[in-house]
């Protein structure tokens, strides 16, 4: 059966699509008809029209040492230029860049002309502590000003940021730092979330302790919460100190088109997490079409992506697309549900939101707040100004979305469900507020220029109504250009031989619409977890698990939840006895909090269950798929005769907590 027999069509609002920069199917199709006719040709006039050049590119897509794919290579340009100096040679210096809202509700609002201000003299100060192009830098501050102006004062001198989330413990921190190689570290005391105060620099102390991050010359701290911090002589310095006397005009690096913008970290299905290396123009190209063709960014929206400067989202929806787009946007320091969690409404209306962006898992989070305490209800809050609401992390059930539609969009504003991932650099699949016709739980179509695909395990392309394997069959300006320090890692997992290196392997199942070829993603592929839209491998929490000294084996899976989407389910064989009753509880907590210790709070397993063993075949494999069915409270329905140990199956069953 279609979706469109079983669920509801939405079609986008004549008057939305009246005023929308993307019109209507016609035009979507021209420029799916543009892409397929002439690809660079395509790409090459898109990036001339929306970024400003130093020197324009002569060569568009270079595919000659393929899978490292490079775009406008002989082009030079400045990320940072784009987003603040075109804006205000524009004259739009006095526009509202960002308006703030900090954890108690304070509000401050930056025009261009301060951001560009506050960008040079943070950028000057870096060059003047020897910071170079191509350097690393490591940003660990909480939501902030001031992470963006960290952000795009790296962009403005060349240096290559690799935001660190401020959930992530002293080990993540040291791990990253040390493989990125970073000379300089940028962090706060602590940061204000949910009315309490938390320490950040002692953390990042910590990091730094642990060795390997020899490499850091300078730590940089930002005075938030005005907690004492340990400073220590020369390698420390206060934020204002930092920048005292330092010039508010900074020349740009001009760099050319492929120079790495950033390095994110994030999980893969093995081994630690990777570097995913941007580039300059081609991401920064991504992020304009996106913020004009899926956000319908216009000079008066107020835009609100509600995800952190830690993740991809912040980095392409908070740090660079909003403002290379010349828009208003809001950046918030707290959390969804202080002081209540009317919070994102009181906002929205407050600051006149026109754009709200945010995930699944905080939608669902807010219908059961609202269940329980009608005051903070959307009905209670006047969001008229809402015209677009978004979708990005998971996949959104339908549920969340009728009543996200209904009741935060007032069944006028569009959703676009945006899918995509940290590797893809923006959107891939979604639907464009003017054009597509809506299906809840679907994020429709790909992105103009996209060419996304549902394949079987040879890479032959499915007939439509069939789950299969998402991949996408060319090159685009935005992807990933490589893991950093480890270019055979980047071919093997997201260009492997099973496809002859031909496609690119996003790690999720997807399916096509029998009728109108929508795509729906499935879920992953690999053993990635997706906890509230954040991406865990099931690896790198088993091996937290067994860094702790009374754990001899582990193996995680994910289980669906009807909040987070998946939770971490954990299956643990001890060293010493099986515990029980109130001491299985408290050894389930040491090890809650170790793996909190080790990766971050968000890594902590829901579920931890002990046995002698693991269910293992005669060869020694982990059935993972006997843990999931255990971990989902189902039957065991398959078959366990290879199974070496089908006793073990009882004990497992039993969860503790
Ligand atoms: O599984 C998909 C899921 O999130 C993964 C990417 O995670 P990350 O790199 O952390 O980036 C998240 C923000 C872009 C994908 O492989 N995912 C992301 N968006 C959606 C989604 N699944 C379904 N629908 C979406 N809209």
């Amino acid at each position: 059966m279609s979706q469109a027999d079983s669920l509801q069509v939405f079609t986008p609002p004549a008057d939305f699509v009246s005023q929308a920069t993307i019109s209507g199917m016609e035009a979507y199709r021209a420029l799916c008809a543009e892409a397929e006719k002439d690809y660079a040709g395509f790409w090459a006039r898109l990036a001339r029209e929306h970024l400003s050049w130093k020197v324009p590119f002569t060569r568009v897509l270079d595919e000659s040492n393929a899978p490292f794919f490079r775009w406008f290579d002989d082009g030079v340009l400045n990320v940072s230029y784009n987003c603040l100096d075109r804006n205000i040679e524009a004259g739009l210096g006095d526009k509202t860049a960002i308006i703030f809202e900090s954890d108690d509700g304070s509000v401050s609002r930056i025009s261009y002309r301060e951001l560009l201000a506050r960008v040079s003299r943070f950028a000057n100060a870096l060059k003047a502590s020897g910071v170079r192009k191509g350097d690393r830098v490591v940003i660990y501050l909480p939501m902030s000003v001031e992470g963006v102006v960290a952000m795009q004062a790296c962009a403005r001198i060349g240096a290559t940021h690799s935001v660190v989330f401020g959930g992530f413990s002293a080990q993540s921190l040291r791990d990253r730092i040390n493989d990125a190689g970073a000379v300089f570290l940028i962090t706060a005391d602590g940061q204000c979330r949910g009315g309490k105060a938390l320490p950040l620099k002692p953390i990042a102390d910590e990091a730094l302790a642990m060795g390997g991050c020899e490499s850091i010359k300078k730590v940089v701290v930002w005075q938030r919460t005005g907690a004492d911090c340990a400073m220590q002589a020369g390698r420390d310095v206060f934020w204002g100190d930092f920048v005292a006397g330092q010039s508010d005009v900074c020349e740009p690096e001009w760099v050319e088109a492929e120079h790495p913008l950033f390095l994110l970290y994030t999980s893969g299905s093995t081994g630690k997490p990777k570097g995913v290396q941007h580039s300059t123009g081609g991401y920064l190209l991504h992020a304009v079409l996106t913020m004009k063709w899926t956000f319908d960014l216009k000079p008066d929206d107020v835009f609100w992506c509600t995800a952190d400067i830690g993740w991809v989202t912040g980095h392409t929806y908070i740090a660079y697309g909003p403002l290379a787009c010349g828009g208003t946007q809001i950046v918030f320091e707290g959390v969804p549900t202080y002081p209540d969690a009317g919070r994102f409404w009181r906002m929205v209306q407050d600051h006149k939101a026109s754009i709200f962006y945010t995930a699944p898992t905080a939608v669902r989070s807010l219908i059961k707040a609202a269940e329980a305490t009608p005051t903070v209800h959307p009905r209670n809050y006047d969001l008229s100004s809402l015209r677009l609401l978004g979708s990005v992390g998971e996949p959104i059930n339908p549920a969340a979305w009728m009543w996200f539609y209904e009741n935060v969009g007032g069944s006028r504003c569009p959703i676009v469900d945006t899918f995509w991932q940290t590797e893809t650099g923006g959107h891939m699949i979604t639907p464009l507020p003017g054009v597509t016709p809506l299906v809840p739980g679907s994020c429709t179509l790909p992105f103009p220029g996209i060419q996304a695909a549902v394949v079987d395990e040879t890479g032959t392309e499915l007939d439509w109504g069939k789950g299969g394997i998402l991949v996408v069959k060319r090159p685009w300006p935005a992807m990933i250009r490589t893991i950093w320090g480890d270019p055979e890692r980047f071919k093997r997992s997201y260009y492997p031989d099973d496809f002859a290196g031909q496609l690119y392997l996003a790690g999720d199942g997807a399916m096509r619409d029998a009728q109108t070829g929508y795509f729906t993603i499935t879920g992953r592929i690999d053993d990635v977890l997706n906890v509230s839209g954040h991406r865990m491998g099931t690896m790198e929490i088993e091996s937290a698990l067994v860094s702790h000294p009374l754990v001899a084996e582990a193996a995680v899976v994910g289980r669906p939840d009807d909040l987070t989407g998946e939770a971490i389910c954990a299956f643990v064989v001890l060293k010493g006895v099986r515990p029980e009753g109130d001491a299985a509880k408290k050894v389930i907590k040491d090890l809650q909090d170790h793996v909190g210790k080790e990766i971050g709070p968000i890594a902590k397993p829901k579920d931890i269950r002990f046995g002698e063993n693991l269910p293992k075949t005669r060869s020694g494999k982990i059935m993972r798929r006997l843990l999931r069915s255990l971990a989902k409270g189902e039957e065991v329905t398959q078959d366990t005769s290879t199974l070496e140990n089908p006793a073990i199956l009882d004990q497992l069953k039993r969860n503790v907590a």
